[in-house]
């Protein structure tokens, strides 16, 4: 069966971006078609300026959105990344294989180094790439769905699984990138050519899954369009009406550009389109509500994801650590 890895950084509250590039598809097609793992990879959100307790907070709240969101953990194992110790203890064994070279051309590494603009800049976002490739490689994973901003540190881990299996003898499974079909790069409402990201300030540009659904109207009303009149999809020129166009496409199953030719107004669009996030969170957020009403719950799907990851990922792991010269510790099984 195909195996398939993803997961979710605990920086910030999640957004529609988050849930229309990835989670939706997550519970929706992933969890029933693959032996899928999802996780909350803690480990990543340290690796900018971070705050220990909201990072705890941010966590949990992300595991119970996962659920939230329709993830079954009769059909997929979630859990956090830092309680399967394997990650670690893969990345780094991957950072031998890694060069600096190649963590330094990594577009996200150079936009976030660059945000920092000479301010000092964590060792841990530099590697992270590698962190990541753990995580995918650990598990034997063939596919690993994400939005398009992760295309390349996908492509980083199947360069890393190809090398490693190159030198070392075959260790890994070499993974792909799998995308939605629209809404792989949700845009943020108020600047229409950056990324909705969850790490960014919070703003009326960014559509959070537990906004109330009067806050949810209220952004997309206001979202930056042109000044044009006609309504039209066109990602290069008209980027903010094309975002709205593939958010309500996303929501309702249409296609950005035929949607495009049923309305003659931004107004209308603008209107149906906040409709249609409303009630696409709608059960996200009720579901939401009744998890955080049992956080015993939620703390058992974690407990045993972890044990079920960990067998998972330990024979993959203790295998590159033999291939790659580590002597086994006495007693070992070979
Ligand atoms: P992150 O929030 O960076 O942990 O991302 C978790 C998943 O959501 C990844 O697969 C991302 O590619 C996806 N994702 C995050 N933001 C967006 C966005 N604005 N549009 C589409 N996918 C996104
Ligand atoms: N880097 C991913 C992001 O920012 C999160 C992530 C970490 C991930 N490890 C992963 C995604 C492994 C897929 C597979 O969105």
């Amino acid at each position: 069966m195909t195996r398939v890895f993803s997961g979710v950084k605990p920086t910030g509250h999640l957004t529609l971006g988050n849930y229309l590039g990835a989670m939706r598809r997550w519970a929706a097609v992933d969890q029933h078609r693959s032996d899928a793992l999802f996780c909350v990879v803690d480990l990543h959100a340290l690796t900018v300026d971070h705050d220990p307790a909201r990072v705890r907070r941010l966590s949990r709240q992300a595991a119970s959105l996962l659920l939230a969101a329709g993830l079954d953990p009769e059909l997929c194992t979630v859990f956090v990344q830092s309680h399967v110790d394997e990650h670690a203890r893969l990345s780094y064994v991957l950072e031998c294989v890694a060069t600096d070279g190649e963590m330094r051309r990594m577009i996200q590494y150079k936009e976030k180094a660059a945000r920092e603009r000479g301010g000092s800049v964590r060792l841990s976002l530099l590697t992270y790439p590698v962190l990541m490739a753990a995580d995918i490689l650990a598990y034997g994973t063939d596919e690993v769905p994400v939005g398009d901003d992760q295309t390349q540190h996908v492509e980083l881990a199947r360069d890393l699984a190809v090398r490693f299996n190159q030198r070392y003898g075959h260790t890994f499974v070499v993974p792909r990138a799998t995308g939605p079909a629209v809404a792989a790069r949700v845009m943020n409402l108020q600047d229409p050519t950056s990324k909705m990201g969850k790490s960014e300030d919070t703003g009326p540009g960014i559509v959070y899954l537990l906004d109330e659904p009067d806050v949810v109207r209220k952004k997309v009303m206001r979202a930056v369009t042109d000044s044009g009149r006609d309504v039209v999809y066109d990602r290069e020129e008209r980027a903010g009406l094309a975002n709205l166009l593939e958010i309500l496409a996303a929501c309702t199953g249409g296609d950005p550009a035929e949607l495009a030719g049923g309305y003659d107004s931004y107004g209308a669009l603008k209107k149906d389109t906040a409709e249609a996030v409303v009630e696409t969170l709608r059960p996200v957020r009720e579901r939401h509500k009744e998890l955080c009403a049992d956080p015993g719950y939620v703390e058992g799907v974690l407990e045993d994801g972890a044990g079920k990851a960990r067998a998972m990922a330990r024979p993959t792991v203790d295998a590159a650590y033999r291939g790659i010269g580590l002597l086994p510790p006495a007693g070992a099984s070979r």
